[in-house]
């Protein structure tokens, strides 16, 4: 026969039971079947199974170019690769998934999906819930390593990024049902501490009645000493000796630090508090205790060496090392991320560490994850896990295309910039004559809800590698590609459904969903892709990814609501189902980037 022939008995059909909602590792686990059948001298073949941008399919296999390299001159009886789709095409196991397939050009297989079971599979989401959706991955726990701001300095909108970001991740790690460490790194254990408390010693001789308010602002109180460091050398040397005695753990300037720490962290929590994300410190005073025991380690193991009075990390590829103890013995940076690695995969058994930072630290998380690498603690293969990953972003940048400011200060004040965006959105509320129709309580949720979606929503929709610009105006517009039109546009689904006045838990049940109209399949296809786009964000480290998936989805909607009648039309209970599914599947998106949905408008 001209083709390896199709197994009638024997190939598993592919049921309901066994999809997880991830049509596209559906299809690649079928068409990995198909390799086998087609050519069995290569059982190693991975199946690429891609959703289709032209219009032929709705998905496509383009393993037929690859695998006729492979097997020419060995395997006559295929002429090219077209002949190598098509046995493909022909090996595949029957499957409900598959309306047909087809081959186009140099041996692409396409895949129309059949209606029939795209809309049962999206009922049977609405029923058992979007977590039946959620991606499956193969590791249990997880560090994100995240926010992140140094006490006692200023908390800026590269720390509002990470936190941003990191958030959104940890939630994508959590839906997988990963457990997530979720790790704030503050620096809580530099030499500025020993500045800040003999200054706090100095001002306050009762430091122990000194609360927040007493210290005011702690930005202005570390300038204030920093200063004063500066302009006395007396008070310089007693800084310096202030340094050792808390790090030798001496009882008054342990507590100095904590109170200092305590009000960092209060001021830390009011933006977290508004951002609802959830954070546990474990502090760089944290791995402290640890150093000296992971240095000892790594120079019994002939890592560290001695240079220009330094102990150092030499790691190919980079022309400078990583020091680990500074020339005058005392711990930096990477003293501490070395141990802080060691422990997460050592001590916490974590599979997947991601730090979340600025690009500007890139070099030193590639110097550290490599040191790791050498030390054995992670795999030297890629992909494989254990495994680190840095998370890189870029600039917020204002108006005038620098480095994100307000007028008054240098800084900007991260509370201040959530409030002024919650303000804006209340304000534009009120305009909208809501003061009349809403409760207080609903006004303030709503301007919340839309406010601080709107800042996380203008972040998290840029690939995070690039600068953005950060503009009120913009990221609050109800039209384009924001949280505002994302969340009118949800909530315009929720009012859809209850001024059909049917009770939608019971159409659930009781009704059927059928994807009969052209612009009804193309929401439904896009539903379905909701799984492999999570997975895909959350593997790659890409919120960006799922935010473009939901404005294409409120797309896909907006278009089927123009096309297809919903209320009173004959067609209702399906349209109804479908309205809720994309409500759902909008709610996820939001829920996994941190936005707060938002049910009237
Ligand atoms: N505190 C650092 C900064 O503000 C970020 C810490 C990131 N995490 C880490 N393990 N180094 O830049």
């Amino acid at each position: 026969p001209a083709f390896a022939t199709r197994m009638q008995s024997g190939s598993p059909m592919v049921t309901d039971e066994e999809f997880t909602g991830n049509v596209k590792a559906q299809l690649a686990k079928l068409f990995g079947l198909s390799l086998k059948l087609t050519a069995p001298e290569e059982p190693d073949v991975e199946p690429l199974v891609a959703a289709c941008t032209a219009k032929f399919g709705d998905y496509q296999c383009n393993n037929a170019m690859s695998l006729w390299a492979k097997i020419k001159g060995k395997r006559t009886q295929f002429r090219g690769p077209p002949a190598v789709g098509e046995a493909i095409k022909n090996n595949l196991p029957p499957s409900e998934m598959i309306e047909s397939c087809s081959i186009a050009g140099p041996g692409f297989v396409n895949v129309v999906l059949s209606k029939n079971w795209m809309a049962k599979s999206i009922q049977k989401m609405l029923i058992d819930g979007i977590d039946s959706w959620a991606p499956k991955l193969s590791i249990k726990r997880a560090v994100v390593d995240f926010s992140s701001p140094n006490i006692a300095k200023e908390m800026h909108v590269g720390h509002l990024r990470s936190t941003i970001i990191g958030d959104s991740l940890a939630r994508m790690l959590e839906f997988s049902k990963v457990e997530v460490l979720r790790r704030n790194h503050v620096g809580d254990w530099g030499t500025q501490f020993g500045m800040l408390i003999e200054f706090l010693f100095e001002k306050f001789p009762n430091y122990e009645d000194v609360n927040e308010k007493a210290i005011g602002d702690l930005q202005a109180f570390y300038k204030e000493s920093k200063q004063r460091f500066d302009a006395d050398p007396d008070f310089k040397e007693r800084a310096q000796r202030a340094v050792v005695r808390l790090q030798g753990g001496e009882d008054r300037y342990r507590r100095a630090w904590a109170q200092i720490c305590e009000i960092s962290r209060n001021e830390f929590q009011r933006v977290y508090q508004r951002l609802g994300v959830h954070l546990e410190e474990k502090g760089e005073s944290f791995y402290n205790p640890y150093i000296p025991g992971v240095l000892k380690a790594l120079t019994e193991q002939g890592l560290v060496e001695e240079s220009q009075g330094c102990q150092v990390i030499f790691i190919d590829g980079f022309n400078i090392p990583l020091i680990v103890v500074k020339s005058d013995g005392g711990y930096n940076y990477a003293s501490t991320d070395m141990t802080a690695i060691w422990y997460r995969l050592n001590e916490e058994r974590a599979e997947w560490i991601i730090y979340v930072t600025d690009v500007g630290q890139q070099q030193h998380f590639a110097m550290v994850f490599k040191a790791a690498q050498r030390a054995g603690w992670l795999p030297v293969v890629d992909r494989s896990y254990p495994k680190a990953s840095h998370v890189g972003f870029g600039l917020v940048l204002g108006d005038d295309g620098k480095r994100f400011r307000t007028r008054s200060s240098e800084v900007v004040r991260l509370v201040d910039l959530l409030d002024e965006a919650k303000a804006r959105s209340k304000k534009e509320l009120i305009d909208r004559g809501k003061g009349q129709e809403w409760t207080e309580e609903d006004i303030e949720q709503t301007a919340e809800a839309v406010g601080y979606g709107a800042v996380k929503y203008a972040d998290l929709k840029n690939n995070r590698l690039t600068n953005y610009t950060f503009n009120y105006d913009q990221m609050l517009n109800d039209k384009g590609n924001t949280a505002v039109y994302l969340l009118y546009a949800h909530a315009r689904i929720c009012s859809i459904i209850r001024k059909s006045g049917k009770d939608i838990e019971e159409l659930k049940k009781t009704g059927t969903l059928v994807l009969d109209h052209v612009d009804e399949r193309v929401l439904g296809l896009h539903l379905l892709q909701f799984a492999e786009v999570v997975e895909e964000a959350c593997m790659n480290l890409l919120p960006n990814v799922l935010c473009e998936y939901l404005y294409n989805l409120s797309e896909k909607f907006s278009t089927f609501y123009q096309q297809c009648k919903v209320v009173g039309s004959e067609e209702e209970t399906s349209r109804l189902l479908l309205c809720e599914a994309t409500a759902v599947v909008m709610r996820k998106c939001f829920y996994l980037l941190g936005i707060t949905p938002i049910y009237k408008i």
